[in-house]
């Protein structure tokens, strides 16, 4: 179903797709206990990312490792022939003529769409701007599948940038493959989702509310999907001092959470999640990124083998 595709955002996968990849998930983290396997000895993926990662970059590489594959980074833009003026199509082809599987990250929306239709070889978007971020979705709603056993009739909210996120857009359009109860969307005023994110909650019939107050909300959560306000994505530096700082969670905040919520995060956070936070059972983002990579391995599998 998967082998040889390109995922260039979560639209495009079936919940059947999805379950499979969930299920394959859950045989990595036993392969993870055994140290890994070689279901991908003499494969090579390369890692192109034109805009900071820590988590997605070097869980990919984990991932292909774990699984008995090697990896080649492009690495910084200042070491590569981009700083002598090569051009982005130049570089996916070089890419494509030395790998079998692209990851790529790039400031521009779309620019992962471009380097599929010029690469053979499948491409893996791992971000473009603030539109698609579909791995990072993957591994949202694998977090919640393990907490929950399910991703159906939870009553779900959404923190923080709504406007320029790709990870909180991207975990919103993975929800809606499945029966959430309701959605809380909640940002200030001017980060609320995009026109073609509203457009596609009412046509899936996922009822949902736009809304500023955290705390009002917050004791009806069964999962709290915090962001973090994406300062670099603002074309107006005097916008993003009006919302910076917006929401900070804490445990006083907490003390009317039910008592089954899970917080989670995409990470990096900056400062919308009090360190103290981490201690409590309601704090599930370290071991959402640690899914980073039995998520990934399962995709670089079932994309590169079947
Ligand atoms: C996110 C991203 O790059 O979109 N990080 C990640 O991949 N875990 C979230 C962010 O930068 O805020």
């Amino acid at each position: 179903m998967l082998k040889g595709r390109d995922i260039i955002s979560i639209n495009e996968l079936t919940v059947d797709e999805i379950k499979e990849i969930f299920k394959t998930a859950d045989k990595m983290l036993e392969v993870l206990k055994e140290g890994g396997s070689d279901v991908l000895k003499g494969f090579v993926m390369a890692t192109a990312f034109f805009e900071p990662s820590t988590r997605t970059r070097l869980s990919f590489q984990t991932a292909m490792v774990r699984l008995g594959g090697n990896y080649i980074d492009l690495a910084e833009i200042s070491r590569s022939s981009l700083a002598k003026g090569e051009n982005f199509a130049d570089t996916i082809r070089m890419l494509d003529s030395y790998a079998d599987v692209i990851i790529v990250r790039h400031k521009i929306e779309g620019a992962a769409r471009f380097a599929a239709e010029i690469a053979e070889s499948p491409v893996i978007n791992a971000g473009d701007g603030m539109r698609h971020h579909p791995t990072q979705a993957l591994i949202d709603l694998y977090t919640i599948r393990r907490s929950f056993g399910s991703i159906d009739d939870l009553t779900i909210g959404v923190l923080g940038d709504l406007k320029y996120g790709r990870a909180a857009t991207s975990f919103i359009y993975g929800v809606t493959k499945f029966n959430p109860r309701k959605l809380h969307l909640i940002s200030p005023e001017s980060l609320r989702i995009r026109l073609e994110v509203r457009e596609h909650l009412a046509s899936r019939g996922i009822e949902f509310v736009e809304e500023s107050d955290l705390e009002k909300v917050l004791p009806k959560l069964d999962v709290l999907y915090v962001t973090r306000i994406q300062k670099e994505r603002f074309p107006d530096p005097a916008e993003y001092e009006k919302v910076k700082g917006s929401y900070k969670i804490t445990r006083r905040v907490l003390e009317k959470a039910k008592e089954n919520l899970i917080i989670l995060h995409p990470l990096p956070r900056v400062e919308e999640i009090s360190l103290d936070v981490d201690g409590t059972p309601y704090a599930k983002y370290f071991e959402q990124a640690k899914y980073g990579v039995p998520v990934r391995m399962a995709l670089l599998k079932l994309i590169l083998k079947g």
